[in-house]
């Protein structure tokens, strides 16, 4: 099942929170509460969090009361402000909740209804959810092909199913080799301090039959010395023009461990976590988040009351330490400037392509004369090499 889906006029969502312990379907039906969602992190991981900013603008389309389209199109820009809000750091949220945006301002522009916006909306919310799952498997197969047999990958954080709409980013990548019938091994970090490893990483890989072990976070630099690691693979919430990758706090040392010791390094997102808008890392917002995550392992208080308490959420892996990022257009490499931006442009010119299929077919166009891939099948396989 998804991770994020849009059911009975509510967007509806695995509750992150409480897993592996229970499996609850949680539902929000306003912008607030969506973005409640998102900040208490019932959903969590870059992808599905821009998923579920997409269908928050649906929701925000929904409930607006205005009487014009012009109205509509304030109330979705003001729900825009509040969904991006919610985490700072992942910008596929922003992204995605622009992309609607988008869609009602052209739509709005070509003289739809009220009524034509909002289901227009809604399509494009489930558009991008369909194409998430589709960008992931071909991201999967991508990174697969870096993965030798045998190999032990090092994995930071959750990156499977449920931090995407459905398969994963890194753990994608792990999936795809089991589907080749590769042999490997998954070294799952624990992720302090939300356990996103311990919790969700080792419960997608158990269920998956994938082996692997949990190990702390502190023992990742031991097994990489003693010849224990063979790739080190994470996702990202952003990547900035330079190659830059923000991810869950803890990724940098695996960089910088992982170089020491000559062990290839792969950071696998969607291009919708790439920013060109910013030039390095250091321009990446960095969330802090409450002190209780580090205070607390469940119910149980781990420090002294009242301890003074700094929680960074994320952390930034210059792009020295990165071997290559693999997007669903391909693999990129040095300089990433130019493979980011190519894989970038070939994404974006995809949209462009379904969207005006979509628009054609709408407009009760004969579309069979287009040759452009919609974002749902598969291209052939590039590397973005300069
Ligand atoms: O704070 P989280 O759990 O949302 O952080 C998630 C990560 O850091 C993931 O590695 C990242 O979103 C990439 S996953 C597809």
């Amino acid at each position: 099942m998804r991770t994020v889906f849009w059911k009975d006029q509510q967007v509806q969502m695995i509750d992150q929170r409480l897993l592996p312990g229970e499996f609850v379907i949680a539902s929000f039906a306003t912008v607030d509460e969506v973005a409640r969602s998102i900040r208490e992190m019932y959903v969590r991981g870059a992808p599905a969090i821009g998923a579920t900013g997409a269908y928050g603008m649906v929701v925000a389309a929904q409930a607006s009361r205005a009487a014009d389209t012009a109205g509509l199109l304030a109330d979705l820009a003001a729900a825009k402000e509040v969904l991006d809000a919610a985490r700072p750091t992942a910008v596929n949220l922003s992204w995605a909740t622009a992309r609607l945006l988008e869609t009602a301002e052209e739509q709005v522009a070509n003289g739809a209804t009220l009524e034509a916006v909002r289901a227009a909306l809604l399509a494009e919310a489930e558009t991008l959810a369909d194409e998430d799952v589709a960008i992931n498997r071909r991201m999967g197969f991508h990174g697969a092909e870096v993965i030798p047999d045998g190999a032990n990958l090092l994995h930071h954080c959750n990156t499977g199913a449920l931090a995407v709409v459905d398969f994963g980013t890194a753990l994608g990548v792990v999936f795809a080799c089991q589907e080749q019938g590769k042999n490997i091994h998954v070294w799952v970090d624990e992720t302090r301090p939300r356990l996103q490893g311990a919790r969700l990483t080792a419960w997608e890989l158990m269920r998956a039959e994938i082996p692997m072990h949990l190990i702390a976070d502190n023992a990742a630099g031991h097994l990489m010395r003693t010849g224990k690691v063979d790739v080190v693979i994470f996702g990202a919430d952003r990547v900035a023009a330079n190659g830059d990758v923000a991810n869950k706090i803890g990724t940098y040392k695996l960089g910088v461990v992982a170089r020491e010791n000559g062990i290839p390094v792969y950071a696998v997102v969607p291009t919708s976590t790439i920013d060109l808008n910013l030039p390095d890392g250091d321009q990446i917002p960095i969330e802090e988040r409450d002190a209780s995550e580090v205070t607390y392992v469940g119910e149980t208080l781990i420090a002294p009351v009242d301890v003074p308490v700094y929680n960074p959420a994320f952390d930034v892996t210059p792009h020295r330490y990165i071997t290559g990022i693999v997007t669903e257009e391909g693999i990129c490499y040095p300089p990433f400037e130019k493979s980011l931006r190519q894989a970038k442009e070939a994404a974006e010119a995809r949209i462009r392509a379904t969207r005006s299929q979509r628009s054609g077919a709408q407009q009760g166009q004969d579309h069979h004369s287009t040759s452009a891939t919609s974002a749902t099948e598969s291209p052939p396989a590039t590397n973005l090499t300069p």
